[in-house]
């Protein structure tokens, strides 16, 4: 039995006093509630400290957004593993779709990253999810594989235990369109499917791959309730502390 895994992606979201409002009221929330599920919160890198310290002793876990792949130097803007390490992290979202398509990140960049973040110790959240245009088109498991195969390009089975798949299509991403039940279930599955042919049954079978895309407490319980959907990466709804901890409860 795979555990369940809860991701909050803040995006760009809240300053200093506003990440302190929120992780109190999550703390608040979450310490009446029994939960069984993994709890992780991915502020923005100016917020990390403080929420690695407003969390500590709590069931919450700390991720960044986004990292470089080189160990330190001359690149401006950047941040590197050993940083987010160093501010308490032990998650990190990578090859998000925003980090695709507005930054342009290739499969082949996010790769490094990813190798970078396993050999630092971090454990990456791997995004992969395709456009409307390719769905429709009827290229959506073309694109899932590719983006599957070679942003694990080079990785070993064993390195896949510390690896989170995020499904997450685009089309669903702040729209309010979340992909039905069947529709991630289906991809889910197909992902599940390429592990096993690249790694192994045994690797596919373990490997958590969350859903992403428009999820909220009143659709999550259904997502979540599907074979190969063992967890979320939710955007919007991490903002408040109620949906957030209405999404958890759901789990
Ligand atoms: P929304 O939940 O706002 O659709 O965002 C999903 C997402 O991109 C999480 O990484």
């Amino acid at each position: 039995m795979r555990r369940k895994v809860i991701a909050g992606n803040w995006k760009m979201n809240n300053n200093l006093t506003e990440s302190q409002n929120l992780i109190s009221k999550l703390i608040e929330g979450l310490g009446k509630e029994k939960t069984n599920c993994e709890v992780i919160i991915c502020p923005p890198f100016t917020s990390l400290s403080l929420a690695a310290s407003l969390i500590s002793g709590s069931i919450i876990k700390l991720g960044a957004q986004n990292m470089y792949f080189e160990e330190n130097g001359a690149y401006t803007g950047e941040i590197s593993a050993s940083m987010l390490l160093s501010s308490g992290c032990e998650y990190v979202i990578l090859g998000h779709s925003e980090r695709r398509h507005i930054f342009g990140e290739t499969d082949d960049l996010i790769n490094k990253k990813i190798k970078k973040a396993l050999s630092s110790g971090l454990k990456p959240i791997f995004c992969v999810g395709e456009t409307l245009d390719e769905r429709e088109s009827g290229v959506t498991n073309e694109i899932i594989k590719r983006q599957v195969y070679e942003g694990l390009n080079g990785l070993s089975e064993k390195d896949l235990d510390t690896i989170i798949i995020a499904y997450e299509p685009v089309w669903a991403i702040g729209t309010g369109k979340t992909a039905t039940p069947n529709q991630a279930q289906e991809v889910h599955n197909f992902i599940r499917n390429l592990i096993s042919d690249k790694f192994s049954s045994a690797a596919a079978e373990k490997i958590i791959i969350q859903y992403g895309g428009s999820v909220k407490p009143d659709n999550a319980k259904e997502l979540l309730s599907q074979k190969d959907i063992d967890g979320a990466l939710v955007g919007g709804a991490c903002l408040k502390a109620e949906s957030f901890i209405g999404i958890i409860q759901a789990a």
